[in-house]
């Protein structure tokens, strides 16, 4: 019988994580999750039912998020990054939402990417790879996945406004006291500067294929 493989893909704000897992879940023919979408559909719905993320409980809304929700098409705006990153300070929140992930890898496996997918939802998950860039990089990346119009005059600020955003939420991420942000011990480090997406899958083939032999 083949060994479940579970691949953990985490990381700071727009770093890639998703581009990468995605391309390694369809290399490696396994299903993928992108974790943050669940936090993302739990502070959508509280905004959607006019409460504020930060101090109304939110567990009961992600006791109910499932996988019809990730199929969301407002998701990934500006109010809904804050809400998340808020939402997902909430132990009670993370607790709502670890069933759910560690049922998803099933007894296949499964890539994943988020920010406490090797530390917390897969401490013993066959890869840990933990995906990086520069706050510079990372909002220049996430610009130009939303930008309607790469002509504007004000790019620059566009840009600069974007880090900010990530730099703050890197930070609230990093700093909570359930489940941070962090670098699990045994997690494989790709600094992604320099390198195009095809190369961090490239590599990321790479670290798999030896961790896994
Ligand atoms: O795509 P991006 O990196 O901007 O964000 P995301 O992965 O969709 O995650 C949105 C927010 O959800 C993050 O800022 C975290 O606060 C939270 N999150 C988390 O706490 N744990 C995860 N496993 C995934 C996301
Ligand atoms: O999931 P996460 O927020 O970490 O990042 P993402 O949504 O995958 O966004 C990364 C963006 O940067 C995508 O537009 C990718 O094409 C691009 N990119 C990348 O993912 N990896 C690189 N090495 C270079 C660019």
């Amino acid at each position: 019988m083949t060994r479940r493989l579970v691949i953990a893909v985490d990381g700071p704000a727009a770093a890639g994580k998703g581009t990468l897992a995605k391309r390694l879940a369809a290399a490696l023919d396994l299903p993928y999750l992108d974790t943050g979408l669940l936090y993302r559909a739990t502070g959508r719905r509280m905004i959607d039912a006019g409460l504020d993320p930060e101090h109304a409980p939110a567990e009961t809304f992600a006791a109910t998020v499932g996988l019809e929700d990730l199929r969301r098409t407002d998701l990934r705006v500006p109010e809904v990054d804050r809400a998340a990153s808020l939402v997902a300070a909430q132990p009670a929140v993370r607790r709502a939402l670890v069933d759910l992930q560690r049922r998803f890898a099933g007894v296949h496996g499964a890539v994943l990417d988020g920010r406490d997918i090797g530390t917390v939802i897969f401490p013993d998950a066959s890869v840990k790879l933990f995906i990086t860039a520069s706050p510079r990089t990372r909002a220049e990346r996430r610009w130009e996945q939303l930008a309607t119009d790469p002509g504007v005059p004000d790019r620059e600020e566009q840009i600069s406004r974007v880090e900010r955003e990530i730099v703050a939420r890197d930070a609230a991420d990093s700093s909570r006291s359930v489940a941070p942000l962090r670098v699990a011990p045994d997690a494989v480090r790709i600094e992604t500067d320099s390198l195009s997406a095809d190369e961090v899958l490239a590599e990321a083939l790479r670290i798999v294929a030896r961790m896994t032999r």
